[in-house]
């Protein structure tokens, strides 16, 4: 499982940070942060809520371009060596210079640089706003992301938290980001119900949802989905640990998550980690863990990839490269 071909399109640089990396970096910096990890040194956190403070605060330890690029290898080297071909990164230009331009120019190109330097892997970025800073800070991380858009930096998509203010807020930032050329993408239906998606595909116009998986318990959402061509970017360990509400009472265990009844439905879906530390997962455990659930083989994980082929923010050229 761990050899074969993978594609992720839904990745957060910072959340893919393993513990020891923000533990040495806060011990250099003599920050305590020592109440964001549990005894055997993973990250600790008790809700969505809590997992926003927590990823947060290991955010504060993370500063300047020259840590990022060390992020970047750190995290491309692990997903290489999980078989990943192709992987889609959120940066946050809120993490990377608070908004200002000439500050994110210079984290883009070290990750950038970062990126080219690792082996086996092609990684393109998405520029991502956080739906709890408000349209202001999402307005900046959006001029941030038309400002850099081009052949790395290719999408641009918000995260954080879902029921903060409403997707139409957010229309001005998105509206900017696609006039610029980027692909569009936005977490929703993560835990914010069914209505969080339609909400999200009608003001932003989305080509893909981040999760969207709460999208199962409403059929014509569904179909919509399928009409549309949006594509989900599903994240089923990162649910698992994160996203109670996605299975609507039922045990949160990957038996009970949409993601086979969604496909059934003809909605496109792709697997990716979302946060892979923070869920104790990589890209082949995602793999083993639906093989093992829902009896996935090679054949449905060729689909899949397809569907994430398909759906990446690169060009044509890129694509065929990852084919
Ligand atoms: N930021 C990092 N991981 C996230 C998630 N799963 N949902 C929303 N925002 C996030
Ligand atoms: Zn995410």
């Amino acid at each position: 499982m761990r050899d074969l071909p993978k594609v992720e399109l839904h990745l957060h640089i910072e959340g893919a940070a393993p513990p020891a990396f923000i533990r040495g970096l806060a011990q250099e910096k003599r920050v305590d942060l020592s109440g964001i990890f549990t005894e055997d040194g993973g990250y600790a956190y008790r809700d969505f809520h809590h997992f926003l403070e927590v990823y947060e605060a290991a955010c504060s330890v993370l500063t300047g371009p020259e840590e990022f690029a060390r992020l970047t290898r750190a995290v491309l080297e692990e997903s290489a060596s999980h078989g990943v071909v192709y992987t889609e990164m959120f940066i946050s230009p809120d993490f990377c210079g608070g908004g200002d331009k000439a500050a994110w120019r210079e984290y883009l190109a070290a990750i950038e640089e970062a990126a080219a330097g690792v082996p086996d892997i092609t990684m393109r970025g998405i520029a991502t706003c956080i739906r709890h800073f408000g349209p202001e800070k999402a307005k900046q991380a959006a001029a941030c992301a038309a400002d850099t858009a081009g052949d790395f930096l290719t999408g641009f998509g918000m995260g954080g938290a879902e029921d903060a203010f409403t997707p139409a807020d957010f229309a001005w930032a998105f509206d900017c980001a696609r006039e610029a050329g980027l692909g569009i993408t936005t977490h929703a239906g993560e835990w914010g119900g069914a209505k969080s998606v339609r909400d999200s595909i009608e003001a932003l116009n989305p080509s893909r949802i981040g999760h969207g998986v709460q999208a199962i318990d409403d059929p014509a959402l569904c179909d919509l989905l399928v009409e549309r061509d949006i594509t989900l970017e599903v994240c089923p360990g990162s649910n698992v640990f994160l996203a109670s509400n996605v299975f609507n009472g039922a045990v949160p265990k990957l038996a009970n998550h949409p993601i086979e009844r969604l496909r059934e439905r003809g909605v496109k879906v792709t697997v990716s980690t979302d946060d892979p530390p923070f869920f104790h997962t990589t890209m082949t455990q995602e793999y083993e863990n639906l093989a093992h659930t829902f009896g996935y083989d090679e054949a449905v994980f060729t689909e899949l990839n397809q569907n994430a082929m398909d759906a990446a923010f690169c060009d044509e050229t890129t694509r065929e490269t990852i084919r």
